[in-house]
């Protein structure tokens, strides 16, 4: 059990060791104690702020995930511009490169940094005294956006410095390739365009007005320049070599892939050497960047409109190959989407064996007017799932393709809704291929998190006809397992236990998120499940009721509410769940500890106050509190209104509980400290 801390000084102590962790963590790769310690110290953490919220810190590790969605990004000038960088493609324009700062250097042969060339979003963060204050897009490179709610997500971003200095600095946020495809299939499995590269998924991330969702995009960062404006105080540091140095000891991500050469046949050589080793990092390179290390240096060549003197992008070859479209596979969705997958000879790309690439959708196939027996060239541009770009050659006896009317899995007849591309099987539950996706995704990890359970087994036990829906994945037994194709006694045991522990174990916003309710992933889920706490609860609601409650609920909005609802109205679906309850999965949601402003805040209220207690008590709830009828030991605020009783006050001050006027109730709900001592 997490136990709390007693003063505001170790409150504070405690503050800056989880944030050492996460750099040690996150931005080290090299953690010195286990998550579950980890874990233990964050919940003394978050029980400390919740009898203290007048000592939350603002770089509290709590405080990474906001609350409020926001309306708008705010734009932000800056004083000193990002620049871009001029490209080069080939190793004589790097020599040209070369010769041109020796020439701006009158002669003198430079030191050179190489960094690798991450495809992300490049940012700039500003500390004052240590603090992270605000985080800016590049946008046109004077203006840029204020995502400083989404980037303090990232727990790669120190929310404090080492030092409690003021700087600016600039970098890179970004995917790795991993995280890129998981981001991707969650979206094809939600019937969404996939994202084309990681770039594109890591800028759409930094756009979500919600950080609540940003958070659950897996991005990194690494920062490599410091601004350096006139005026200020000199960098710390001659070269820029050293300076990343610097950067590093501050707490601040920086790639340890960096290399200092001190001529340009060591420069061509460290290129070269970058062919294989792009391969072995987590994330996509497109090149990397070479910068003349000496800051005078660099002060001498100065910069164009668009980019320093002193610096270039060399960026490597997009590996491409040729290859023949030999058939076309039709893959069935969670959610019905059908997409074409291309299969070809296989062909060495980028070190590995391709054998499929990914048409993104039936209007490409229609806009490359490809067919089977076409030469196609295929990309590989840092995702791991190449994509075809163009035909190159058409097959002498070459197959139209043609879109499919039915469903490749069940045969019914497929659907394009307005405006969109994607083609659509309507059949639900009713499709073997949605089925077992649905099946599958209940177990994965973000969803109900049955181990054991994978892709593979849900197709074995869906075609043994053991499983047709996710309530029927409770009736096995490890009998029923056994004739399954290489189940062994064990592994039945264990694919039991596994089931077993999601039975007990699972919370109410767990179940949602698997049930595969369109647009409620784990965000709103969680916000269901809070409102109604037990999926009996939720069973017994009146649709029409439930839809209007949740559009109170902050955020949520019509559309996520219908869905809801509309999910609810259907008499399938309430059959599952009641099969579900049967079956002893009957999950609750425990009081949230991080979703809203008054997370693990308990709040009374009494005497006569401006609105009807129960849109109080909504309120209250709705940004994650909890509602007390009466003070017990451990209610953190009476709010009293006009005409209270002493006796009621004296009591609360006995609790321990503060006493507080509905002025600072809506503080508080707004996200406010309420002033000392009110
Ligand atoms: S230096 C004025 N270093 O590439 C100096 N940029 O194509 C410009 N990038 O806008 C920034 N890795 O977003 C620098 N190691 C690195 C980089 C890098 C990626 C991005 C950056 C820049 C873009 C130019």
């Amino acid at each position: 059990m997490a136990t709390r801390v007693a003063s505001q000084a170790a409150y504070r102590a405690l503050v800056r060791e989880l944030l050492e962790h996460d750099r040690r963590y996150h931005v080290e790769n090299a953690p010195i104690i286990s998550d579950f310690d980890y874990d233990v110290r964050y919940r003394a953490l978050v029980d400390t702020e919740r009898a203290h919220p007048d000592w939350i810190e603002s770089h509290s590790p709590t405080q990474r995930i906001g609350h409020t969605p926001l309306s708008a990004f705010e734009k932000v000038t800056r004083e000193v511009p990002m620049l871009s960088l001029d490209n080069t493609y080939s190793e004589d324009e790097l020599s040209a490169f070369h010769e041109r700062v020796v020439k701006g250097l009158e002669g003198v042969q430079p030191a050179y940094v190489v960094e690798p060339k991450i495809d992300g979003i490049g940012i700039e963060l500003s500390y004052e005294d240590g603090r992270f204050v605000r985080g800016t897009t590049r946008g046109d490179g004077t203006t840029g956006e204020d995502v400083s709610n989404n980037l303090r997500t990232m727990r790669a971003l120190p929310l404090l410095l080492e030092e409690p200095i003021s700087v600016e600095v600039r970098g890179e946020v970004f995917m790795d390739r991993a995280a890129f495809e998981r981001v991707n299939a969650a979206r094809v499995a939600a019937g969404e365009e996939p994202w084309k590269n990681p770039r594109n998924a890591t800028g759409g991330g930094l756009k979500l007005l919600d950080s609540r969702e940003a958070a659950r995009r897996p991005m990194r960062l690494f920062t490599y320049e410091v601004v350096v404006r006139g005026g200020s105080p000199e960098p710390p540091a001659r070269t820029h070599f050293a300076l990343l140095a610097w950067m590093r000891k501050l707490g601040l991500p920086v790639s340890a892939d960096v290399e200092r050469v001190s001529s340009f046949a060591e420069l061509s050589r460290a290129i070269h050497g970058w062919a294989d080793r792009r391969l072995q990092l987590p994330y996509a390179v497109d090149g990397v960047v070479v910068k003349v290390d000496d800051l005078t240096q660099r002060r001498l060549l100065g910069t164009t409109n668009r980019a320093p003197r002193w610096a270039i992008a060399y960026k490597f070859p997009a590996e491409q190959a040729t290859t023949t479209l030999v058939h076309l596979e039709y893959n069935v969705g969670r959610t019905g989407a059908v997409t074409p997958l291309g299969h070809f000879d296989p062909v060495e790309l980028g070190g590995t064996t391709v054998k499929r690439a990914s048409f993104f959708n039936w209007n490409q196939i229609r806009r490359l007017d490809v067919a089977i027996g076409d030469k196609v060239l295929i990309e590989k541009a840092g995702e791991i799932i190449p994509y075809v770009l163009t035909v190159v050659e058409r097959g002498r006896h070459r197959q139209e393709i043609v879109e499919p009317v039915r469903c490749p899995s069940c045969g019914t007849a497929l659907v394009r809704e307005e405006g969109e591309v994607v083609l659509r099987c309507p059949n639900g539950f009713g499709c073997p291929e949605q089925r077992a996706r649905a099946i599958e995704f209940f177990c994965t990890r973000d969803a109900m998190n049955v181990e054991n359970v994978g892709p593979k087994l849900v197709e074995q036990l869906v075609d043994a006809g053991l499983v047709s829906d996710v309530a029927d994945l409770f009736d096995l037994t490890v009998d029923k397992l056994l004739p399954v194709d290489r189940m062994a006694q064990k592994s039945a045991e264990n694919v039991i236990a596994s089931i077993e522990k999601a039975r007990a174990g699972a919370t109410l916003s767990r179940l949602l998120v698997g049930l595969g309710i369109a647009k409620i992933g784990e965000v709103w889920a969680r916000a269901v499940a809070e409102r109604y706490q037990t999926l009996a609860a939720l069973v017994a609601a009146d649709p029409v009721v439930l839809e209007e409650e949740l559009q109170q609920l902050h955020g949520f909005g019509a559309e996520r509410a219908s869905a809801v609802a509309g999910y609810l109205r259907e008499p399938r679906n309430r059959v599952l769940l009641e099969r579900l309850m049967q079956r002893g999965v009957s999950p609750s949601e425990p009081v949230s500890s991080q979703t809203g402003p008054l997370s693990g805040v308990s709040i009374c209220v009494t005497g006569t106050l401006s609105r009807p207690r129960g849109d109080i008590q909504a309120a209250i709830e709705a940004a994650g509190g909890r509602f007390d009828k009466s003070v017990k030991k451990g209610t953190t605020y009476l709010v009293a209104g006009a005409d209270v009783g002493a006796a009621k006050l004296k009591d609360a001050e006995k609790k321990g509980t503060r006493v507080i006027d509905e002025a600072a109730l809506d503080r508080l709900l707004q996200n406010e400290a309420p002033p000392q001592g009110s």
